[in-house]
């Protein structure tokens, strides 16, 4: 079918849908939702046979819904209508949950129903469940509602009466009684709003939005007080007991009102000492946890946003090398739960004095990790990639002897999106060794996501397996388990180094590491500030203008018709423009 995606932006949700549509044979194209005009201009340039709406944050414009078959996906289950679905299942303590597809019509959300799917809920971040549970249920519900179109089938009417719409929860619906409010209700208040919109509070008369809340089962104090830190968060009492609050975003507009983590923030909002009378509670690096397992060795590191900072790189980096201080001989790196990687944190970056040192502090401090990965030469390191990664992300995943993920991670193994960034993390050494030149440049260049279907085809990672989280790990047990196989381990870690050795040879890894942060540093500090224009748009959430070429096929010839009619083809390309408009 050729269906038009049109979105809001092309968020994780998009991209897992246009992955998963793409393999399944369909001819896709996308529109971003900038306004009415455009989005019937998209419909006219494309001629699609649907339109599939996954996150749009307003209606289809009727022009377009009377002329053509428009799905929405509802984040909610039948009958639920409204702008904040998961808000309140996760406010109401909703046990089951669901996605429905719905046909735009003039009622919102009022459509008839072309599928649905439900799952239970899970104590968590909206951004987690919008990412692993309503991202899994999406593509069952869309699968479902296509082939029912494909079959002439038609859709059920809504339900009748249809119940009212329910409109996003007020600030103050999610306001902390700090007196009041156990840290069950904090937790489920913060929870609702974490991603967007946040929750509004203030400590000591400075206003900022919540996110990132964690329980602390131990801490007490008088409600409302701030108890202690640990890494970058803050511990706060509530009338039972304390949450921690890893991150924080500023309403005061003079400071930027992006997110960055929690200490950071009270720093630049002037709460200097606060932070720094406050007791630190250990473990100082909350985010990362280390245990074993039969003789092997598991570091995890739950990175919000999954961005990593230069902090966070080296706390990462002493934590490995803590880990190979012990007697392993196989060390798996699992990220978080929700991310493995985005790269750089560009939130703190952007938070900087100067963000072009903090940008070259920043992607040092993952080299530096990366390479330290690199010269793992005592035992085997696995990557397991159980949320998406981006960017630097991926290729430090890359950095491990094998690479695993969990079906449906959504990867994005390029930087070109970020103005048109360089990148570092080894790329220029990790890429050719798994890929061939003609497909490892083909990568470098494209700006789509790959599943990771088509990215174990390609070989950019070893096996994946789920998209059940306990399928993984099944996975996973087994491939340590022979990585470590005590009658092989010492002929197979020979072979290892003597690999690493003859490529150290042939060129020293010291070396890619300097061609890339020659390019990193023009990037930084050189005369083309595209990279800080994209970073100061992607953190201020600045709305899109228009749709970027690489994702609209549709708006992909128009350009032919600027072109001089001796370029070759142009005339032809032109002519097809032409009829496609008409
Ligand atoms: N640094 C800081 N924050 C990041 C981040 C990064 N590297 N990558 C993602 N985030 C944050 C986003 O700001 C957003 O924040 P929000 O909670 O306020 O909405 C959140 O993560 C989710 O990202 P978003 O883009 O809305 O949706 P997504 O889940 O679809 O993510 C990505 C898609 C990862 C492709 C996109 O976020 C991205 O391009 N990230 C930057 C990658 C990069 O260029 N890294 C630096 C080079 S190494």
């Amino acid at each position: 079918m050729r269906i038009l995606l049109l979105l809001h932006s092309f968020n994780s949700l998009a991209q897992r849908l246009y992955v998963e549509l793409a393999r399944d044979g369909h001819e896709l194209s996308v529109e971003l939702d900038i306004n009415d005009e455009t989005t019937c201009e998209a419909v006219r340039l494309f001629r699609p046979q649907l339109v599939l709406a996954p996150f749009l944050k307003r209606a289809i414009p009727s022009a377009v819904w009377r002329r053509h078959r428009c799905l929405i996906v509802h984040p909610g289950p039948v009958g639920d209508r409204g702008p904040a679905a998961l808000d309140w299942a996760i406010l109401r303590s909703e046990p089951h949950w669901g996605v429905t597809v719905l046909q735009a019509t003039d009622v919102l959300d009022g459509g008839p129903v072309w599928a649905s799917a439900q799952f239970p809920m899970r104590r968590a971040r909206k951004g987690s469940l919008y990412r692993l549970e309503v991202t899994e249920a999406t593509v069952l519900a869309v699968r479902e509602a296509l082939a029912r179109v494909a079959r002439g089938e038609r859709p059920l009417p809504a339900p009748a009466p249809l119940p009212a719409l329910r409109p996003a929860p007020t600030a103050q619906e999610r306001s902390i009684d700090w007196n009041h409010d156990d840290s069950e209700t904090v937790l489920r208040k913060i929870h609702s709003a974490d991603g967007y919109p946040g929750v509004q509070d203030s400590i000591q008369e400075h206003r900022f939005r919540l996110y990132d809340a964690r329980a602390d089962g131990a801490l007490r104090g008088p409600p409302g007080t701030l108890l202690a830190r640990s890494g970058e968060a803050i511990c706060r009492a509530t009338r039972d007991s304390a949450v921690w609050i890893g991150t924080l975003a500023p309403l005061d507009e003079t400071l930027g009102t992006f997110k960055r983590p929690a200490t950071l923030a009270l720093g630049s909002g002037g709460l200097g000492a606060l932070v720094d009378s406050l007791p630190e509670k250990e473990p100082s690096e909350p985010e990362i946890d280390y245990h074993e397992c039969n003789g092997i060795g598991y570091l995890s590191f739950e990175l919000y946003n999954g961005a990593m900072s230069s902090r966070q790189c080296r706390r990462l980096q002493a934590a490995y090398r803590r880990a190979r201080e012990r007697p392993t001989r196989v060390l798996v790196l699992t990220g978080g739960s929700d991310f493995w990687c985005n790269g750089m944190h560009l939130h703190c970056i952007e938070a900087a004095d100067s963000a072009a040192d903090a940008s070259w502090e920043n992607i040092n401090a993952i080299d530096d990790l990366a390479q330290e990965i690199l010269g793992t030469e005592d035992r085997f390191t696995m990557a397991v990639l159980r949320g998406n990664a981006a960017a630097g992300g991926v290729f430090l995943a890359l950095a491990a002897d094998r690479v695993l993920a969990r079906s449906g991670v959504v990867l994005n193994p390029h930087y070109r999106n970020m103005g048109n960034l360089y990148g570092s993390e080894f790329w220029t050494y990790l890429l050719p060794r798994r890929l061939t030149g003609e497909a490892a440049g083909a990568l470098m260049r494209s700006r789509l996501p790959l599943g990771t279907e088509e990215a174990c085809a390609l070989g950019l990672i070893d096996a994946h397996a789920g998209p059940e989280p306990d399928v993984l790990e099944t996975l996973v047990l087994r491939e340590a388990a022979a990585l470590g196989e005590p009658a092989t381990f010492a002929a197979r870690l020979a072979l290892k180094r003597e690999r690493r050795a003859r490529e150290e040879t042939e060129r020293p890894l010291q070396s890619y590491r300097e061609s890339e942060l020659e390019h990193m540093r023009l990037n930084f500090y050189g005369f083309d500030p595209s990279y800080h224009i994209a970073r100061y748009r992607f953190v201020h959430r600045t709305p899109h203008a228009w749709t970027p070429l690489y994702l609209a096929a549709h708006r992909r010839t128009i350009r032919a018709e600027a072109m001089p009619t001796s370029v070759p083809g142009a005339a032809a390309t032109a002519a097809r423009t032409r009829a496609l408009c008409s």
